[in-house]
Protein backbone atom coordinates (compact mmCIF):
# COMPACT_ATOMS: atom_id res chain seq x y z
CA UNK A 1 0.00 0.00 0.00
CA UNK A 2 1.19 3.26 -0.83
CA UNK A 3 0.62 6.41 2.09
CA UNK A 4 1.15 9.48 0.81
CA UNK A 5 2.10 11.10 4.17
CA UNK A 6 4.32 9.36 6.66
CA UNK A 7 4.88 9.96 10.31
CA UNK A 8 6.86 12.99 10.06
CA UNK A 9 4.40 14.03 7.84
CA UNK A 10 2.23 14.09 10.32
CA UNK A 11 3.45 15.40 13.10
CA UNK A 12 4.60 18.34 11.20
CA UNK A 13 1.00 19.35 10.13
CA UNK A 14 0.41 18.38 13.61
CA UNK A 15 2.75 20.84 14.85
CA UNK A 16 1.95 23.42 12.52
CA UNK A 17 -1.89 23.34 13.66
CA UNK A 18 -1.11 23.27 17.28
CA UNK A 19 -0.76 26.48 19.26
CA UNK A 20 0.02 27.66 22.95
CA UNK A 21 -2.09 26.06 25.15
CA UNK A 22 -3.29 28.22 27.51
CA UNK A 23 -2.72 27.17 31.32
CA UNK A 24 -3.22 24.17 32.98
CA UNK A 25 -6.07 24.00 36.16
CA UNK A 26 -5.06 22.58 39.59
CA UNK A 27 -6.15 19.56 39.64
CA UNK A 28 -3.16 17.95 37.92
CA UNK A 29 -0.99 19.48 40.01
CA UNK A 30 0.17 17.04 42.99
CA UNK A 31 -0.88 18.16 45.89
CA UNK A 32 1.44 17.37 49.46
CA UNK A 33 1.41 13.76 50.61
CA UNK A 34 2.78 11.46 52.24
CA UNK A 35 4.42 10.30 49.16
CA UNK A 36 6.10 14.10 48.17
CA UNK A 37 7.58 14.34 51.84
CA UNK A 38 9.01 10.95 51.18
CA UNK A 39 10.38 11.76 48.30
CA UNK A 40 11.81 15.39 49.74
CA UNK A 41 13.26 13.52 52.72
CA UNK A 42 15.46 11.25 50.05
CA UNK A 43 18.97 11.65 50.07
CA UNK A 44 19.73 11.84 46.91
CA UNK A 45 21.66 15.48 45.91
CA UNK A 46 19.90 18.37 45.27
CA UNK A 47 20.40 19.41 41.71
CA UNK A 48 21.29 22.50 39.62
CA UNK A 49 19.21 21.57 36.43
CA UNK A 50 19.45 23.66 33.38
CA UNK A 51 16.84 22.85 30.84
CA UNK A 52 17.64 24.27 27.36
CA UNK A 53 13.56 24.77 26.23
CA UNK A 54 11.48 23.84 28.96
CA UNK A 55 8.12 25.89 28.75
CA UNK A 56 7.03 23.61 26.04
CA UNK A 57 5.30 20.17 26.19
CA UNK A 58 8.12 17.87 28.13
CA UNK A 59 9.49 20.81 29.97
CA UNK A 60 6.99 22.15 32.27
CA UNK A 61 6.59 18.46 33.74
CA UNK A 62 10.31 17.67 34.36
CA UNK A 63 9.92 21.16 36.26
CA UNK A 64 6.76 20.24 38.39
CA UNK A 65 9.04 16.85 38.85
CA UNK A 66 11.97 18.21 39.68
CA UNK A 67 10.74 21.01 42.18
CA UNK A 68 8.63 18.69 43.90
CA UNK A 69 11.78 16.74 44.96
CA UNK A 70 13.79 19.91 45.64
CA UNK A 71 16.00 20.80 43.12
CA UNK A 72 16.28 23.81 41.93
CA UNK A 73 15.57 24.24 37.51
CA UNK A 74 16.91 27.38 35.05
CA UNK A 75 15.26 27.43 31.48
CA UNK A 76 16.74 28.96 28.51
CA UNK A 77 14.58 30.17 25.86
CA UNK A 78 13.74 32.90 23.54
CA UNK A 79 10.61 34.04 25.94
CA UNK A 80 8.08 33.41 23.14
CA UNK A 81 6.45 29.76 24.44
CA UNK A 82 4.16 30.78 27.37
CA UNK A 83 4.26 27.25 29.65
CA UNK A 84 0.95 25.50 29.41
CA UNK A 85 0.90 23.62 32.17
CA UNK A 86 2.29 23.79 36.02
CA UNK A 87 2.87 27.94 34.80
CA UNK A 88 2.32 28.55 38.59
CA UNK A 89 5.49 26.74 39.27
CA UNK A 90 7.21 29.10 37.37
CA UNK A 91 8.30 31.96 39.57
CA UNK A 92 10.58 29.18 41.71
CA UNK A 93 12.15 29.05 38.29
CA UNK A 94 15.30 31.30 37.28
CA UNK A 95 14.39 32.04 33.21
CA UNK A 96 17.26 32.91 30.83
CA UNK A 97 16.41 34.24 27.76
CA UNK A 98 18.53 33.79 24.55
CA UNK A 99 18.39 31.68 21.36
CA UNK A 100 20.56 28.94 20.73
CA UNK A 101 20.82 29.89 16.88
CA UNK A 102 22.75 33.19 17.86
CA UNK A 103 22.72 33.92 21.39
CA UNK A 104 23.95 32.10 24.67
CA UNK A 105 25.22 34.88 26.49
CA UNK A 106 23.04 34.20 29.41
CA UNK A 107 25.03 30.48 29.84
CA UNK A 108 28.49 31.87 29.75
CA UNK A 109 30.16 31.76 33.19
CA UNK A 110 27.70 29.83 35.13
CA UNK A 111 27.27 26.15 36.45
CA UNK A 112 24.79 23.63 36.45
CA UNK A 113 24.70 20.02 37.88
CA UNK A 114 22.98 18.89 34.91
CA UNK A 115 21.91 20.16 31.37
CA UNK A 116 18.77 18.30 29.77
CA UNK A 117 18.81 19.65 26.09
CA UNK A 118 15.05 19.51 25.64
CA UNK A 119 15.00 22.27 22.58
CA UNK A 120 17.61 20.61 20.41
CA UNK A 121 16.42 21.18 16.81
CA UNK A 122 19.57 21.25 14.98
CA UNK A 123 23.02 19.48 15.56
CA UNK A 124 25.05 22.66 15.60
CA UNK A 125 22.82 24.08 18.49
CA UNK A 126 23.70 20.86 20.57
CA UNK A 127 27.52 21.06 19.78
CA UNK A 128 27.27 24.87 20.69
CA UNK A 129 25.59 24.40 23.96
CA UNK A 130 27.42 21.22 24.95
CA UNK A 131 30.58 22.61 23.76
CA UNK A 132 29.90 25.87 26.21
CA UNK A 133 28.80 24.17 29.08
CA UNK A 134 31.13 20.74 29.21
CA UNK A 135 33.60 22.64 31.98
CA UNK A 136 30.60 24.06 33.75
CA UNK A 137 28.31 20.96 33.87
CA UNK A 138 28.32 17.66 35.38
CA UNK A 139 26.16 16.20 33.10
CA UNK A 140 24.48 16.77 29.73
CA UNK A 141 20.70 14.85 28.87
CA UNK A 142 19.84 15.14 25.42
CA UNK A 143 16.22 14.86 24.44
CA UNK A 144 16.08 12.21 21.27
CA UNK A 145 13.51 10.50 19.24
CA UNK A 146 12.62 6.87 18.29
CA UNK A 147 12.77 8.99 15.15
CA UNK A 148 16.92 8.11 15.17
CA UNK A 149 15.73 4.20 13.86
CA UNK A 150 14.23 5.11 10.61
CA UNK A 151 14.12 3.35 8.24
CA UNK A 152 12.14 1.27 10.91
CA UNK A 153 13.12 -2.07 9.37
CA UNK A 154 13.36 -4.67 12.14
CA UNK A 155 11.52 -6.32 15.04
CA UNK A 156 13.07 -5.46 18.89
CA UNK A 157 14.93 -2.55 17.98
CA UNK A 158 17.34 -1.58 20.63
CA UNK A 159 19.77 0.86 21.58
CA UNK A 160 22.67 -0.12 20.27
CA UNK A 161 21.22 0.13 16.70
CA UNK A 162 23.89 1.43 14.15
CA UNK A 163 22.02 4.75 12.94
CA UNK A 164 21.93 7.02 9.91
CA UNK A 165 23.90 9.78 9.87
CA UNK A 166 23.95 11.32 6.82
CA UNK A 167 21.06 11.66 4.46
CA UNK A 168 20.82 8.56 1.72
CA UNK A 169 20.14 9.49 -2.17
CA UNK A 170 16.92 8.62 -3.49
CA UNK A 171 14.38 9.09 -1.42
CA UNK A 172 11.08 10.12 -1.92
CA UNK A 173 10.11 13.93 -0.14
CA UNK A 174 8.13 12.33 2.54
CA UNK A 175 11.00 9.65 3.51
CA UNK A 176 13.25 12.78 3.05
CA UNK A 177 11.26 14.57 6.03
CA UNK A 178 11.34 11.24 8.22
CA UNK A 179 14.54 10.49 7.61
CA UNK A 180 16.23 14.23 8.21
CA UNK A 181 14.86 14.19 11.50
CA UNK A 182 16.29 11.31 12.82
CA UNK A 183 19.92 12.22 11.31
CA UNK A 184 19.61 15.70 12.95
CA UNK A 185 18.98 14.06 16.20
CA UNK A 186 21.15 11.19 15.94
CA UNK A 187 24.20 13.42 15.00
CA UNK A 188 23.28 15.99 17.69
CA UNK A 189 23.69 12.77 20.65
CA UNK A 190 26.78 12.42 18.69
CA UNK A 191 27.40 16.15 19.46
CA UNK A 192 26.38 15.53 23.23
CA UNK A 193 28.93 12.84 24.00
CA UNK A 194 32.03 14.23 21.86
CA UNK A 195 31.81 17.45 24.14
CA UNK A 196 30.73 15.39 27.72
CA UNK A 197 31.97 12.04 27.06
CA UNK A 198 29.85 8.92 27.01
CA UNK A 199 30.19 8.54 30.59
CA UNK A 200 28.76 12.50 31.27
CA UNK A 201 25.95 12.22 28.38
CA UNK A 202 22.44 10.60 28.78
CA UNK A 203 20.49 10.33 25.87
CA UNK A 204 16.68 9.70 25.62
CA UNK A 205 15.02 8.55 22.95
CA UNK A 206 11.35 8.55 23.28
CA UNK A 207 8.61 7.29 20.99
CA UNK A 208 5.35 9.16 20.62
CA UNK A 209 4.66 11.12 23.69
CA UNK A 210 1.25 11.65 24.76
CA UNK A 211 -0.88 13.40 27.60
CA UNK A 212 -1.69 16.99 29.39
CA UNK A 213 -0.41 20.10 27.37
CA UNK A 214 0.25 18.37 24.05
CA UNK A 215 0.26 21.05 21.34
CA UNK A 216 -0.07 18.53 18.53
CA UNK A 217 -3.46 17.40 19.22
CA UNK A 218 -2.06 14.23 17.71
CA UNK A 219 -3.57 12.15 20.60
CA UNK A 220 -6.49 13.99 21.45
CA UNK A 221 -9.39 12.76 19.24
CA UNK A 222 -9.31 9.31 21.55
CA UNK A 223 -10.00 11.30 25.04
CA UNK A 224 -12.84 13.30 23.13
CA UNK A 225 -14.07 10.54 20.87
CA UNK A 226 -14.15 7.70 23.62
CA UNK A 227 -15.65 9.87 26.29
CA UNK A 228 -18.64 10.07 23.41
CA UNK A 229 -19.79 6.65 23.43
CA UNK A 230 -21.47 4.97 20.39
CA UNK A 231 -20.24 3.65 17.17
CA UNK A 232 -16.60 4.19 17.43
CA UNK A 233 -14.43 3.99 13.79
CA UNK A 234 -11.16 2.45 14.79
CA UNK A 235 -8.26 2.67 12.00
CA UNK A 236 -6.24 -0.68 11.07
CA UNK A 237 -6.56 -3.99 12.22
CA UNK A 238 -7.08 -5.25 15.93
CA UNK A 239 -3.66 -6.90 15.36
CA UNK A 240 -1.64 -3.78 14.41
CA UNK A 241 0.83 -3.06 17.59
CA UNK A 242 1.32 0.75 19.04
CA UNK A 243 3.88 2.50 20.96
CA UNK A 244 3.30 5.39 23.18
CA UNK A 245 4.17 6.64 26.34
CA UNK A 246 2.36 9.45 29.31
CA UNK A 247 4.70 12.43 28.79
CA UNK A 248 4.87 12.29 32.56
CA UNK A 249 6.86 9.34 32.83
CA UNK A 250 9.17 10.76 30.51
CA UNK A 251 9.94 13.87 32.73
CA UNK A 252 9.92 12.25 35.91
CA UNK A 253 12.54 9.39 34.29
CA UNK A 254 14.78 11.92 33.03
CA UNK A 255 14.84 13.80 36.77
CA UNK A 256 15.39 10.20 38.46
CA UNK A 257 18.35 9.16 35.45
CA UNK A 258 19.97 12.85 36.50
CA UNK A 259 19.84 12.26 39.94
CA UNK A 260 21.39 8.55 39.82
CA UNK A 261 23.93 9.49 36.50
CA UNK A 262 23.03 6.80 35.12
CA UNK A 263 24.40 7.50 32.01
CA UNK A 264 24.12 5.87 28.35
CA UNK A 265 21.50 5.69 26.15
CA UNK A 266 17.56 4.69 26.35
CA UNK A 267 14.20 4.29 24.78
CA UNK A 268 11.37 5.89 26.01
CA UNK A 269 9.02 4.05 25.70
CA UNK A 270 5.35 2.36 26.61
CA UNK A 271 3.23 0.26 27.10
CA UNK A 272 5.55 -2.05 29.46
CA UNK A 273 3.83 -5.28 27.34
CA UNK A 274 3.67 -5.63 23.66
CA UNK A 275 0.32 -4.00 22.94
CA UNK A 276 -1.71 -3.96 19.94
CA UNK A 277 -4.76 -1.35 18.34
CA UNK A 278 -7.32 -3.72 19.66
CA UNK A 279 -5.13 -4.07 23.39
CA UNK A 280 -4.91 0.28 23.35
CA UNK A 281 -8.64 0.71 22.66
CA UNK A 282 -10.34 -1.92 25.17
CA UNK A 283 -8.04 -1.10 28.02
CA UNK A 284 -8.43 3.19 26.82
CA UNK A 285 -12.22 2.60 26.52
CA UNK A 286 -12.64 1.61 30.46
CA UNK A 287 -12.06 5.28 31.21
CA UNK A 288 -15.55 6.51 30.54
CA UNK A 289 -18.64 4.59 32.24
CA UNK A 290 -20.16 4.98 28.78
CA UNK A 291 -20.69 1.47 25.87
CA UNK A 292 -18.94 1.45 22.73
CA UNK A 293 -19.48 -0.48 19.63
CA UNK A 294 -16.02 -0.46 17.56
CA UNK A 295 -16.01 -0.55 13.70
CA UNK A 296 -12.60 -1.57 12.67
CA UNK A 297 -11.72 -0.44 9.05
CA UNK A 298 -9.26 -2.29 7.95
CA UNK A 299 -8.99 -1.67 4.23
CA UNK A 300 -5.68 0.97 4.29
CA UNK A 301 -7.02 2.25 0.57
CA UNK A 302 -10.09 3.14 2.42
CA UNK A 303 -8.53 5.28 4.69
CA UNK A 304 -5.88 6.39 2.78
CA UNK A 305 -8.57 7.97 0.28
CA UNK A 306 -10.21 9.72 3.13
CA UNK A 307 -7.10 10.90 4.70
CA UNK A 308 -7.08 9.33 7.48
CA UNK A 309 -3.07 8.22 7.56
CA UNK A 310 -2.94 8.04 11.25
CA UNK A 311 -4.48 8.17 14.51
CA UNK A 312 -1.90 7.86 17.36
CA UNK A 313 -1.28 5.31 18.90
CA UNK A 314 -2.18 4.23 15.55
CA UNK A 315 0.70 4.62 12.73
CA UNK A 316 0.89 2.10 9.83
CA UNK A 317 3.32 -0.17 9.79
CA UNK A 318 4.59 -0.45 6.55
CA UNK A 319 7.59 -0.88 4.98
CA UNK A 320 10.08 1.46 6.34
CA UNK A 321 7.31 2.29 9.22
CA UNK A 322 7.52 -1.88 9.59
CA UNK A 323 9.25 -1.35 13.14
CA UNK A 324 7.96 1.60 14.32
CA UNK A 325 5.90 0.37 17.35
CA UNK A 326 8.47 -2.01 17.52
CA UNK A 327 11.01 -0.54 19.63
CA UNK A 328 12.51 -2.27 22.54
CA UNK A 329 11.54 -0.95 26.24
CA UNK A 330 13.92 -3.75 28.05
CA UNK A 331 16.68 -1.54 29.02
CA UNK A 332 14.32 1.64 29.69
CA UNK A 333 12.41 -0.43 32.29
CA UNK A 334 15.31 -2.09 33.80
CA UNK A 335 16.53 0.82 34.56
CA UNK A 336 13.66 2.52 36.20
CA UNK A 337 11.41 3.96 33.51
CA UNK A 338 7.69 3.25 35.25
CA UNK A 339 4.51 3.52 32.83
CA UNK A 340 1.21 4.74 34.25
CA UNK A 341 -1.40 2.84 32.64
CA UNK A 342 -3.26 4.47 29.38
CA UNK A 343 -6.34 4.87 31.62
CA UNK A 344 -4.81 7.56 33.34
CA UNK A 345 -3.39 9.40 30.19
CA UNK A 346 -6.86 9.11 28.44
CA UNK A 347 -8.84 10.83 31.71
CA UNK A 348 -6.47 13.52 32.41
CA UNK A 349 -5.66 14.65 28.82
CA UNK A 350 -9.55 14.47 28.93
CA UNK A 351 -9.86 16.57 31.75
CA UNK A 352 -6.84 19.10 30.72
CA UNK A 353 -8.70 19.26 27.33
CA UNK A 354 -12.49 20.11 28.92
CA UNK A 355 -10.59 22.59 31.62
CA UNK A 356 -10.55 26.34 31.57
CA UNK A 357 -7.26 26.05 30.14
CA UNK A 358 -8.45 25.57 26.88
CA UNK A 359 -10.49 28.11 25.23
CA UNK A 360 -13.61 27.39 23.43
CA UNK A 361 -12.38 28.67 20.81
CA UNK A 362 -8.73 25.91 20.51
CA UNK A 363 -11.76 23.38 21.40
CA UNK A 364 -13.97 24.15 18.78
CA UNK A 365 -11.15 24.21 15.90
CA UNK A 366 -9.97 20.99 16.48
CA UNK A 367 -13.97 19.91 17.36
CA UNK A 368 -15.35 21.37 13.51
CA UNK A 369 -12.29 20.89 10.91
CA UNK A 370 -13.29 18.58 8.76
CA UNK A 371 -9.77 17.30 7.46
CA UNK A 372 -10.33 15.53 11.71
CA UNK A 373 -11.65 12.13 11.99
CA UNK A 374 -13.53 13.28 14.55
CA UNK A 375 -15.71 15.11 11.86
CA UNK A 376 -15.44 12.48 8.88
CA UNK A 377 -16.28 9.77 11.31
CA UNK A 378 -19.63 9.35 10.90
CA UNK A 379 -19.51 9.94 6.88
CA UNK A 380 -17.02 7.16 6.71
CA UNK A 381 -18.92 4.65 8.51
CA UNK A 382 -21.77 5.11 6.39
CA UNK A 383 -19.47 4.65 3.36
CA UNK A 384 -17.98 1.98 4.74
CA UNK A 385 -20.83 -0.02 5.55
CA UNK A 386 -21.79 -0.24 2.00
CA UNK A 387 -20.72 -3.88 0.76
CA UNK A 388 -18.71 -1.64 -1.87
CA UNK A 389 -16.06 -0.76 0.70
CA UNK A 390 -15.77 -3.28 2.58
CA UNK A 391 -13.24 -5.55 1.61
CA UNK A 392 -10.01 -6.01 3.25
CA UNK A 393 -6.93 -5.02 0.70
CA UNK A 394 -3.82 -6.75 1.38
CA UNK A 395 -0.70 -4.80 2.89
CA UNK A 396 2.00 -4.80 1.07
N1 LIG B 1 6.42 15.24 21.21
C1 LIG B 1 6.85 14.02 21.01
O1 LIG B 1 6.08 13.05 20.88
C2 LIG B 1 8.33 13.76 20.94
C3 LIG B 1 8.76 12.45 20.69
C4 LIG B 1 10.13 12.20 20.68
C5 LIG B 1 11.02 13.22 20.94
N2 LIG B 1 10.57 14.50 21.15
C6 LIG B 1 11.54 15.56 21.46
O2 LIG B 1 11.24 16.04 22.77
C7 LIG B 1 11.80 17.34 22.92
C8 LIG B 1 10.87 18.18 23.73
O3 LIG B 1 9.68 18.41 23.00
P1 LIG B 1 8.69 19.57 23.41
O4 LIG B 1 7.50 19.45 22.52
O5 LIG B 1 8.51 19.61 24.86
O6 LIG B 1 9.53 20.87 23.10
P2 LIG B 1 9.87 21.58 21.74
O7 LIG B 1 8.65 22.11 21.12
O8 LIG B 1 10.70 20.75 20.88
O9 LIG B 1 10.79 22.80 22.26
C9 LIG B 1 10.23 23.99 22.55
C10 LIG B 1 11.09 24.73 23.61
O10 LIG B 1 12.29 25.20 23.04
C11 LIG B 1 12.40 26.61 23.15
N3 LIG B 1 13.04 27.12 21.92
C12 LIG B 1 12.60 26.96 20.65
N4 LIG B 1 13.44 27.57 19.80
C13 LIG B 1 14.44 28.11 20.56
C14 LIG B 1 15.61 28.86 20.25
N5 LIG B 1 15.94 29.20 18.99
N6 LIG B 1 16.42 29.24 21.27
C15 LIG B 1 16.10 28.93 22.56
N7 LIG B 1 15.01 28.21 22.90
C16 LIG B 1 14.19 27.82 21.91
C17 LIG B 1 10.94 27.08 23.31
O11 LIG B 1 10.81 28.32 23.97
P3 LIG B 1 10.77 29.68 23.12
O12 LIG B 1 9.80 29.47 21.99
O13 LIG B 1 10.28 30.69 24.10
O14 LIG B 1 12.14 29.94 22.65
C18 LIG B 1 10.35 25.92 24.13
O15 LIG B 1 10.66 26.08 25.50
C19 LIG B 1 12.13 17.82 21.52
O16 LIG B 1 13.53 17.77 21.36
C20 LIG B 1 11.48 16.80 20.61
O17 LIG B 1 12.21 16.62 19.41
C21 LIG B 1 9.25 14.78 21.17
Amino acid sequence: MKTKNTRRAFIKKSALAGMAIPILGSSLIACKSKNEKEILDASFNKLKILILGGTSFLGPHQIAYALKRGHSVTTFTRGKTLPSVHAELFDQVEQLIGDREDNLKALENRKWDVVIDNSGHKSEWTKATANLLKDNADIYMYTSSTGVYYPYLTDNIKEDKKLVLSMPEGLTEDEQYEQKYGVMKGNSELEAIKAFGDKRTIIVRPTYMIGPADKTDRFIHWPIRLSKGGEVLVPGTPEDLVQYIDVRDVAEWFIRLAENNQYGTYNAVGPKEKQNMNGFITEAEKTFNIEHNFVWIDNYDFLVENKVYFSVPWIPSFGKNYGTARVSNSKAINSGLTLRPIKETVKDTYDWWTSESISDERRSKYETNPDNLIVKEAEMLKIWKSAKFNTKVEKN
